[in-house]
C-alpha cells in the first residue's frame, strides 16, 4: 500500500485502478467521480426514519450528474446563490423542492431567489427590516444562531459571535415582529453549526433547542437541522454513527411530532465519490532527508489541505502496491509556500509522470477551484 493505513472509502479507486490510470493517461489534472459512491451515501441518508426531507448542499460539488443522480434518489437541493439555484434548476425536474439559504446576500440575490420555487432561508434582520415588500405573502425560514459551532477547522464553524451566520436568539422576537410587519410567514426554523461533525448526538440538541423556540413562536411547522455530517478524514477517525443519528433524531422527533424534519447535508453524500489525478512533474531534494514530489496541480485544484489543514490520502497509482520507502512532501506548482497536498506522505519512489491520486476529494474539491496562476482547471469524469 501507500505506508499510510487504508481507509474504507478508498476501496472503489483501488478497484477502478486500471480505469483511473488511462483517464489520467488522457489529461491531468482531472477530477474523478464515482456514482455508485454516491448512491451509496444518498441512500444511508434515506435510511433515517425521521427525517421527511433531505436536500443535497450543492455548494459541495455541482457537477449535473450529480445533481441528477440525487434528484433520482428523491433528493431536494439547497442553494446559497442565484447561480447555483441556476445550475440545479437546469438539470432536476421540477418536483424537487429547492431551499435557499444565503449568506450576506444582496438585495438582487433575494429578487432572483423568490422569482424560483425555492423556499427562502433569512439570517439576518436586515432583508425583513430594509426589503420587507419583496416578502409579503411569502413562507419564510429563519436562520438562527445557537451561540456555538462546531466542524473540523475554526474556518468551517458557523455559530457564536465569531461568525457571521444567523440571527442570534435575542433578535428572534425583532425579526419576527419585522416579518409579521412584512406580512411574511415565518414558517421555519434553521440551525447549521458547521461542517464535518462526527458527533450525531448534536443533530439531536440542535432539533431539540430548535423545537422548543418554535413552540414559543407558534407558527413554525419546519425544522432545519442543517448539514455538516462528517466523513472520517484522517486514519484511525471513527466514521460517524449512522444508526445513532437514526436514534437520536428519532426521540428527539418523538418529544416534538408536530415539526417536520429537514436537513441539508453536502459532504456526507460526494467526498468519498471523488478523487483528483495529478502528474508527478519533478522531484527536489533539500537538506539532508527533506523531498518535496512535484505534481502538475495544486492548491488551484484542491485548496483544503492549504486552506483547513486538510488530509487526504494520497497514493501513487502507477507504483500502487510497491513498498513506501519513501517521505515526500506533495506539493503543486503555484507561486505559494502553502500550495502543499499533503506533507509527511511514504510513498513509493516516485518517477516523472506517475499518477497520483488525491482521495476524499469529491466535496469542496472542484467546488472551490480556482485560474490561479493561469493554470488549467482541472476537469471533470463521471464513473457511472
Ligand atoms: N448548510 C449550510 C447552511 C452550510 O453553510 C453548509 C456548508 C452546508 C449546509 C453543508 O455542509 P456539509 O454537510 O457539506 O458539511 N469548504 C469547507 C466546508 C465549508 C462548508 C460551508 N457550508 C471544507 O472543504 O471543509
Amino acid at each position: 500500500g501507500t505506508g499510510e493505513p487504508v481507509l474504507p472509502a478508498a476501496a472503489w479507486w483501488q478497484a477502478e485502478r486500471p480505469r483511473l490510470l488511462e483517464l489520467a493517461g488522457e489529461r491531468t489534472p482531472r477530477y474523478v467521480y464515482h456514482l455508485p459512491t454516491v448512491r451509496a451515501q444518498a441512500r444511508r441518508l434515506k435510511a433515517l426514519n425521521a427525517v421527511d426531507r433531505v436536500h443535497y448542499a450543492v455548494k459541495a460539488n455541482t457537477h449535473p450528474a450529480i445533481l441528477r443522480a440525487l434528484a433520482e434518489e428523491g433528493f431536494a437541493f439547497e442553494c446559497v446563490s442565484p447561480g447555483e439555484l441556476a445550475a440545479v434548476s437546469a438539470v432536476v425536474p421540477e418536483s424537487a423542492p429547492l431551499l435557499f439559504t444565503p449568506n450576506f446576500a444582496s438585495r438582487r440575490d433575494f429578487a432572483a431567489a423568490l422569482a424560483t420555487r425555492a423556499t427562502i432561508t433569512i439570517d439576518a434582520l436586515h432583508p425583513v427590516e430594509h426589503w420587507g415588500e419583496m416578502f409579503a405573502g411569502r413562507d419564510i425560514v429563519l436562520r438562527v444562531d445557537l451561540g456555538r459551532g462546531l466542524g473540523h477547522h475554526d474556518k468551517v464553524k458557523t455559530g457564536g459571535t465569531g461568525s457571521k451566520f444567523g440571527v442570534p436568539i435575542e433578535h428572534v422576537d425583532r425579526f419576527l415582529r419585522l416579518a409579521d410587519a412584512a406580512g411574511a410567514r415565518v414558517i421555519g426554523l434553521h440551525a447549521h453549526l458547521g461542517s464535518g461533525i462526527l458527533d450525531a448526538g448534536h443533530w439531536g440538541e440542535v432539533y431539540s433547542q430548535l423545537a422548543a423556540l418554535a413552540e414559543r413562536i407558534g407558527t413554525i411547522s419546519v425544522l432545519n437541522i442543517g448539514g455538516g455530517l462528517g466523513v472520517p478524514s484522517h486514519p484511525g477517525e471513527a466514521p460517524l454513527d449512522m444508526a445513532a443519528l437514526d436514534r437520536v433524531i428519532t426521540s428527539v422527533r418523538q418529544a416534538y411530532p408536530q415539526f417536520q424534519l429537514w436537513m441539508e447535508p453536502g459532504r456526507f453524500l460526494v467526498a468519498d465519490a471523488g478523487v483528483l489525478l495529478a502528474k508527478v512533474t519533478q522531484d527536489k531534494e533539500k537538506g539532508a532527508n527533506v523531498r518535496y514530489l512535484g505534481l502538475d496541480t495544486g492548491m488551484n485544484s484542491l485548496i483544503r489541505p492549504a486552506l483547513y489543514d486538510a488530509w487526504h490520502e494520497i497514493a501513487n497509482l502507477t507504483r500502487f502496491g510497491e513498498p513506501a520507502t519513501t517521505m515526500y512532501q506533495v506539493v503543486g506548482p503555484i507561486c505559494e509556500s502553502g500550495d502543499i497536498l499533503g506533507s509527511d506522505r511514504r510513498l513509493p519512489e516516485s518517477r516523472e509522470d506517475d499518477v497520483i491520486l488525491i482521495a476524499q476529494a469529491g466535496a469542496y474539491g472542484a467546488a472551490m477551484a480556482s485560474r490561479y496562476n493561469l493554470r488549467d482547471e482541472a476537469d471533470e469524469v463521471i464513473l457511472p
